[in-house]
């Protein structure tokens, strides 16, 4: 069988990995382009233990146009999925440069590249885009057409790199570009084989309890618990990333059916408080998570969950794995990789 190759820029980080199993489970050839500034190398002898097949590695940063060319010459994908960036909030605000360099730098970078290759090969994009181009919204469930707003460095580059897109797609229509708004991906594949393997302090919820359960951290902070929701503290819409993979996948297809280019968040539709994440996580994994409540962090909104009810409609993707799921998949990880891929 002839496997169309699908280049994955940032293919060897938390969500490009778990796409790249579920691409290679519905019969695409993925390749990753990655400069491991945010991974680690073993997580390609991994990926080749699930799925027996050893990765094809472009290494290098999508930033250097000729890189990028060099490599879509030499793979001709079908399809290009941009997960390369960085994605720290706090950081981006300490470091704004490093964030309009990177994520936006490295998004003209690919365009132009796929642009220049636009003659011999359909340019077909599926770009990461982010729940946080919605900023503080007015009110849940968040569907496509909230305004979109941003509250930090690296939200705004999300909501440049979007309008770059949809400039790109008003000049050449034949492009296909699929801009996916992910939610709040957590998990791990089944296998505990791959996982989230934050660098430093871990800026998600999820992660963090995992570390407090293996014992790396002594307990878990709770930024604010006088929101206004059903138990004071911030309501999110946790995704699994292994749903979130199998997005891709949909988004892929459907523009190679002949759908038009979209934008959709991928979520489940269902909001959880940090407290019911934590419960949730108490029961999956059966160690206790010590917590204490301490102030709100400034950018950090109520409650915020997607109507996924267009993605449904145009990919006929849904999420399946409900909370529980999630929370035990992130701790067999955990458990397996206390110290992530490194130990
Ligand atoms: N994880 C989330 O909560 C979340 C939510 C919404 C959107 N996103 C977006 O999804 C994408 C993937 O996120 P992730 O959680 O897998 O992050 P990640 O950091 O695990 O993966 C990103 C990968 O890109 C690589 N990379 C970074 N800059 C690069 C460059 N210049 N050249 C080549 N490779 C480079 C890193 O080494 C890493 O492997 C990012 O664009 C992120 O902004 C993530």
């Amino acid at each position: 069988m002839n496997r169309p190759s699908i280049l994955l820029t940032g293919g060897a980080g938390y969500i490009g990995s778990h796409t790249f199993v579920a691409l290679h489970g519905a019969g695409f050839a993925p390749v990753i382009l990655d400069d491991f500034s945010n991974s680690h190398p073993a997580v390609l002898e991994r990926l080749e233990r699930i799925t027996k097949v050893r990765p094809v590695l472009e290494k290098g940063d999508v930033r250097d146009v000729a890189f990028v060319e060099t490599v879509l010459r030499r793979h001709r994908p079908a399809g290009v999925v941009h997960f390369a960036g960085s994605k720290a909030v706090g950081e981006s605000v300490a470091q704004p440069l490093k964030y309009f360099d990177n994520n936006i730098g490295g998004a003209i970078s690919l365009l132009r590249a796929m642009e220049t290759l636009g003659g011999e090969l359909r340019p077909t994009l599926v770009f990461s885009s982010s729940a946080t181009v919605y900023g503080d919204p007015a009110t849940v469930p968040i569907t496509e057409d909230f305004p979109r707003s941003h509250t930090n460095p690296y939200g705004h580059t999300k909501l440049v790199i979007e309008d770059m897109l949809l400039a790109l797609q008003r000049a050449r229509p034949e492009w296909r570009i699929a801009i996916l708004r992910y939610f709040n991906p957590v998990g791990a594949h089944p296998s505990g084989l791959i996982g989230e393997d934050p660098a430093g302090i871990p800026n998600n919820l999820m992660p963090f309890v995992t570390q407090v359960a293996v014992g790396l951290r002594a307990h878990l902070n709770v930024f604010g618990g006088d929101y206004p929701t059903p138990d004071g503290t911030g309501v999110r819409d946790y995704i699994h990333v292994d749903d979130l993979a199998a997005g891709h996948v949909a988004a892929l297809q459907a523009l190679f059916a002949g759908q038009e280019s979209f934008t959709v968040n991928l979520g489940t539709g269902r909001g959880y408080s940090v407290l019911q994440v934590v419960r949730a996580f108490e029961q999956a994994s059966g160690r206790k998570i010590p917590y204490e409540i301490v102030a709100r962090r400034p950018g950090d909104v109520a409650q915020c969950y997607a109507d996924p009810s267009l993605a449904r409609r145009l990919l006929g993707w849904e999420a399946r794995k409900g909370i529980d799921e999630m929370c035990a998949d992130a701790w067999r990880w955990q458990e397996g990789n206390p110290k992530g891929y490194a130990g």
